[in-house]
């Protein structure tokens, strides 16, 4: 009998004890789904523009933007592996000192970049073209190139108006970057033509981003199937992943930060994880991060937005920086989190497990003598407990987007480019 018992365990036949979850659990639960609709972003008028999004897809997967014409933001933000690269640090044309994240559901999101050193998805779309590690180009020769291209030039300009005439060398000569003292020598009306046609066609990559939705999790229907108490919708989570559940919104305290429908809060926390180089934190973190995007042209709150007193501009400029903000990071999403290894944002740990390991233990744990938050304890969970918690979190998977959104295609259809 009992021989049979657990054999029977083991292949699945005996029903292991439905969870109960208390009323506040479940009130913590509900909270975490569905993901809502994609808001529309009044720092950009296109935000919402089916054509900008296709010029967006375009620029998207071209590596021709790219100083040796092999790196383009795919490259970095793979469709297949949820627009990541599986890489602890990006690759472009060198390699950088943090991590790529996902892409998906990034419209979403308050700030961008690991420190937020952007406060809107299109301003984000202009730091890779000039980072010397990514596409180690500059700005006047990736609006030449769309000025230069037939289709390009097309759909830029049915969209947002005539371009600059780009092919004059003398006045936009491609060569220079705008962190250069030849860039401040060029007239302001100039530099200004460039900045605001560079802008719109990051306003297109981020109409493009905007359509990148994950939201149909297991996960997503068990909520469901709290909300309408229905036992099949229920079923769509194992009891071991409704445990690591319970725990999640309970005693592992991970709500705390992982929290609303994206499992992220949307701020910026110093949680000590050891370095991926060895010895003390270099990385300032948030710290840095808040004044670039004050200080930057190209905030909310600039010439270049489209709502330059709305909320997002006002959010910025209040931040004060404080020395809480040194090394600490953006909550990362956790949708999809099965698919987006390796974890941190220098990529440190390899797996989920590496990841709940070291919030159960706090081993290594980078202290630092700043005024660092200390909101973390070892949570002590037994083996069980980590395989259900990590359960859990594979119950965040959803489907990838449509296909159509997977690809290159000619920018001024979005429908993928003629065979040449
Ligand atoms: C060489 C690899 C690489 C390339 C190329 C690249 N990215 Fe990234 N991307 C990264 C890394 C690394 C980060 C995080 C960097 C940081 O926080 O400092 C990032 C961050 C982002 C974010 C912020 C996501 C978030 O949750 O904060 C978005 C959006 C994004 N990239 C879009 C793009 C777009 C659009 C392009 C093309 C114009 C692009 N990336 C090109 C590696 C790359
Ligand atoms: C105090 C806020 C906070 C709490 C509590 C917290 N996290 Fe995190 N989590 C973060 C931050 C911040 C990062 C990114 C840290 C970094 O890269 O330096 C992170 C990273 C992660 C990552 C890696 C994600 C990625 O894409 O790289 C996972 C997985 C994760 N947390 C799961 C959990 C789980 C599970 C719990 C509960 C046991 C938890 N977290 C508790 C703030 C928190």
């Amino acid at each position: 009998m009992l021989l049979f018992c657990s054999l029977s365990a083991v292949l699945g036949l005996v029903a292991e004890p439905p969870v109960e979850f208390t009323p506040k659990e479940q009130r913590r639960i509900l909270q975490h789904s569905p993901v809502p609709a994609v808001p529309e972003d009044t720092t950009n008028a296109w935000s919402m523009d089916p054509d900008a999004a296709h010029l967006g897809q375009a620029l998207f997967f071209d590596s021709g933007f790219s100083r040796n014409n092999q790196v383009s933001c795919a490259t970095c933000h793979g469709p297949m592996i949820a627009w990541t690269d599986a890489l602890p640090l990006a690759t472009g044309l060198e390699t950088g000192t943090r991590h790529s994240p996902s892409l998906l559901n990034a419209a979403h999101q308050r700030w961008f970049f690991w420190d937020g050193r952007a406060d809107t998805l299109w301003s984000q779309a202009m730091h890779p073209i000039e980072t010397v590690a990514e596409f180690d180009s500059t700005r006047i020769a990736y609006i030449r190139r769309i000025h230069d291209d037939t289709a390009y030039r097309e759909a830029y300009e049915s969209i947002f108006g005539p371009l600059p005439p780009m092919d004059d060398e003398l006045r936009f000569p491609p060569g220079v970057r705008s962190d250069s003292p030849e860039w401040d020598e060029l007239p302001a009306a100039d530099r200004a033509l460039v900045d605001r046609a560079f802008a719109n066609c990051s306003k297109a990559i981020a109409a493009y981003e905007g359509r990148l939705r994950s939201v149909d999790s297991p996960f997503d229907t068990f909520v469901e199937g709290l909300r309408e108490d229905d036992p099949g919708k229920l079923a769509a989570l194992t009891p071991a992943q409704q445990r690591g559940l319970q725990l999640f919104v309970g005693e592992a305290g991970c709500r705390q930060c992982h929290s609303g429908p994206l499992f992220s809060d949307f701020e910026f926390h110093n949680i000590g994880i050891p370095t991926g180089h060895g010895g003390p934190p270099r990385d300032p973190g948030r710290f840095a991060g808040l004044k670039v995007v004050q200080n930057s042209p190209f905030s909310a709150h600039g010439p270049f937005s489209d709502d330059p007193n709305g909320s997002r501009a006002r959010r910025t400029a209040s931040v004060v920086q404080g020395q809480e903000h040194w090394g600490s990071f953006k909550t990362p999403t956790l949708r999809n989190i099965e698919r987006t290894a390796p974890y941190m944002h220098q990529g440190q740990m390899g797996q989920l497990e590496d990841v709940l390991a070291f919030y159960n233990t706090l081993e290594d744990m980078q202290v630092q003598d700043h005024h660092q938050e200390t909101v973390l304890q070892p949570l002590d969970l037994t083996e069980e407990q980590l395989a259900d918690l990590a359960a859990f979190l594979r119950s965040l998977t959803s489907p990838l987007p449509s296909r159509s959104l997977m690809g290159p295609v000619d920018p001024r259809t979005g429908k993928p480019p003629a065979k040449q």
